[in-house]
């Protein structure tokens, strides 16, 4: 292993190359990562870079972001297969007829989402800034693709906005029942509970804290408290054992897995950065439109 991550590192260099690592990824990818974190951060710093090449160790609407906001780069997702399953339960079709209902409503898309999908919503969020988002359009009502937990939240946090769902959600945060918190609760009663907001809003509101999973790791890197429960993919809690070992940390179930953030490999890193193989296109025009919506929401979270 020692060996692919020297060789990696010296390709990077050699290539003007940058990895990306979402915070679920497999942990070891960390050791050749430049930047990890959530998916707004990410797209901050695909955004920002220099590099020419950006190998994304995330899944295929990460890349594809880092593609639409940077297209002069060359970005490569080094597991082709690494897609998301809340981002493929709406395609343009089914997003062309959501809208075509409610004329003139804005429509607010969350990041997981295909460049097609973006092309026709106003403006892009993510975990981080959805509650943000949906205030700095000033209107008391919106559409909220594809996540339904994610967009019911941001409503039960505003009085005066009607947020109007798809019905897409993340099956690894929607597995999360009301009893796997209370009973969290009751077994670890000194534990700060840390929740994603893609589980559905009746567990969320059960947190102590809700947000993304960088926001989940600043808020333990911020607290006093020693023990933790975490309610997002395993890829969150094996970071903060690892950076935070003094302190504990329970993972609300064991099957939090995303096995598509599981399918990147170091070795398929070497592969992908030494012969540049497994790169993102986008056909202009999609790009050009879908690129509106994820400009707007970096204006407004910076
Ligand atoms: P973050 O915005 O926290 O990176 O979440 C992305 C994601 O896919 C969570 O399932
Ligand atoms: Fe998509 Fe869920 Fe995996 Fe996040 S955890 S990338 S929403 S499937």
């Amino acid at each position: 292993m020692k060996n692919i991550i020297e060789k990696i590192k010296k390709l990077k260099e050699e290539k003007n190359a940058i990895v990306l690592a979402h915070s679920y990824q497999n942990i070891e990818v960390d050791e050749v990562a430049d930047f990890v974190g959530d998916s707004l951060y990410l797209s901050q710093m695909a955004k920002n870079t220099n590099a020419d090449i950006i190998v994304f160790a995330g899944v295929y609407f990460m890349a594809q972001t880092a593609k639409i906001i940077s297209p002069d780069k060359k970005v490569l997702l080094p597991n082709l297969h690494a897609g998301c399953l809340m981002a493929d339960m709406i395609n343009h079709e089914q997003m062309v007829r959501f809208k075509k209902d409610y004329p003139d409503t804005p429509v607010v898309c969350y990041i997981n989402s295909t460049a097609e999908v973006k092309a026709e919503c106003d403006i892009c969020c993510t975990s981080s800034n959805a509650l943000e988002i949906v205030k700095s359009l000033n209107t008391n009502r919106v559409l909220f693709i594809p996540d339904a937990n994610l967009g019911k939240w941001v409503e039960k946090q505003l009085s005066n906005v009607e947020v109007i769902t798809y019905d897409g959600n993340c099956p690894v945060h929607n597995n999360i029942k009301i009893e796997d918190i209370t009973e969290a609760r009751k077994r670890y009663p000194n534990a700060r509970i840390l929740i994603h907001p893609e589980c559905k809003p009746e567990v969320s509101e059960l947190g102590d804290y809700v947000g993304s999973t960088s926001g989940i790791i600043d808020y333990v890197k911020k607290s006093k408290d020693k023990q933790f429960v975490i309610v997002t993919e395993k890829g969150v809690a094996d970071r903060l054992k690892r950076d935070y070992p003094e302190k504990e940390f329970i993972l609300i179930k064991d099957n939090m897995l995303c096995e598509s953030m599981k399918l990147t490999t170091l070795e398929e890193i070497l592969y992908s950065l030494e012969n540049e193989v497994n790169e993102i296109t986008l056909d202009e025009k999609v790009r050009r439109l879908s690129s509106n919506c994820i400009e707007k929401m970096l204006k407004v979270s910076k």
